[in-house]
């Protein structure tokens, strides 16, 4: 299998370049390698490697940054991944593709599924949605894997400002009515080099679709916060639980993001674990537990 990755330096395409090793000949690459924004020079890129399977971890992931950076956002997010499924059709490639909780609006008050109906409120959500329309659109040999509250013990994410923050200051305060699921980035990148190895002999139509990939369970960030708090030791540090609207931010938040994700067990036999053990793993591979 010659596999090409999108989106090393990301917390899903770092641990996708260790896990996908397995599989066969991985090109991973980084912005420095092809910037995603040049679609002339991602054709160009993709077509010269000629994959079986294109992988595609990279996104304009900076939700507050994409309301004043649109266009921007939907070079990435939406056009990038057309120009994948395109040459993905041409050559005969399988696209994986990965999209977010954040299509959602978060007016439901019980789990996703994949045929909910769609509603961003923000410009990530809009042009998120957007590049999985492209890529159902141009090719039909595509997994699309939504997931949610994506952190890793390294790069920028809300577990590692966490612990920054603890080690600065006494008392936190976290936003507290906004409820999603947590996701490991290495049980992400883990579960698509399974699902890779399950369906390599097997037909397009028999897998092809979108599905829900995340942790199991619902919590808040404040709830998520205390989590990562007290299982690293920072038992004094005070938590306390705010509102979205005492903490404003550029971009609006679905109130609730929880995805269904019965399809992806169902299909392909996989299923991640409650985010507390996720919350777990992540510490222990870090070397964190306190
Ligand atoms: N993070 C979350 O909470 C979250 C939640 C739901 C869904 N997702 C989705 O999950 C997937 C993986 O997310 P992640 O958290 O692993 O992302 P991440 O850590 O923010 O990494 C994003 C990756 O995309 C690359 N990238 C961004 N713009 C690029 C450009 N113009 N050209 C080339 N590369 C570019 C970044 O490169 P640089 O290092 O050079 O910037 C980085 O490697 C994405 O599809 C994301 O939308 C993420």
């Amino acid at each position: 299998m010659n596999i090409v990755l999108f989106g090393l330096t990301g917390q899903v395409g770092s641990g996708l370049a260790h896990y996908l090793q397995d599989l066969g000949r991985i090109t991973a690459l980084n912005r420095a390698d092809v910037d995603l924004a040049d679609l002339s020079a991602l054709e160009r890129v993709i077509v010269e490697h000629r994959p079986d399977v294109i992988v595609n971890a990279a996104a304009y992931t900076a939700v507050d940054q994409a309301e004043s950076d649109p266009a921007g956002a939907g070079l990435v997010n939406a056009q990038a991944p057309g120009v994948m499924a395109r040459c993905a059709q041409r050559l005969g490639a399988l696209l994986v593709h990965y999209s977010t909780d954040y299509v959602f609006s978060g007016a439901s008050a019980q789990p996703y599924g994949e045929d909910s109906p769609v509603d961003p409120v923000n410009v990530y959500g809009r042009t998120k949605l957007e590049g999985e329309i492209a890529v159902a659109r141009n090719t039909g040999n595509y997994l699309i894997f939504r997931t949610s509250w994506v952190y890793s013990h390294s790069g920028r994410n809300f577990f590692n400002t966490m612990l920054r923050l603890a080690g600065e200051r006494d008392e936190l305060q976290v936003v507290d009515d906004q409820h999603g699921t947590p996701t490991y980035a290495d049980l992400i990148a883990a579960a698509t080099a399974r699902i890779l190895s399950l369906i390599r002999d097997r037909r397009a139509e028999d897998y092809a679709g979108t599905y829900h990939m995340t942790c199991a369970g619902t919590t808040t960030w404040y709830e998520f916060a205390r989590a990562i708090l007290e299982l690293t030791g920072h038992k004094s540090v005070r938590v306390i639980p705010i509102l979205s609207s005492e903490y404003p931010t550029p971009a609006r938040r679905p109130r609730y993001s929880t995805l269904d994700t019965a399809k992806l067990q169902q299909r392909f036999g996989v299923k991640l674990p409650d985010w507390r053990a996720g919350l777990n793993q992540c510490l222990v591979d870090a070397n964190l537990v306190g």
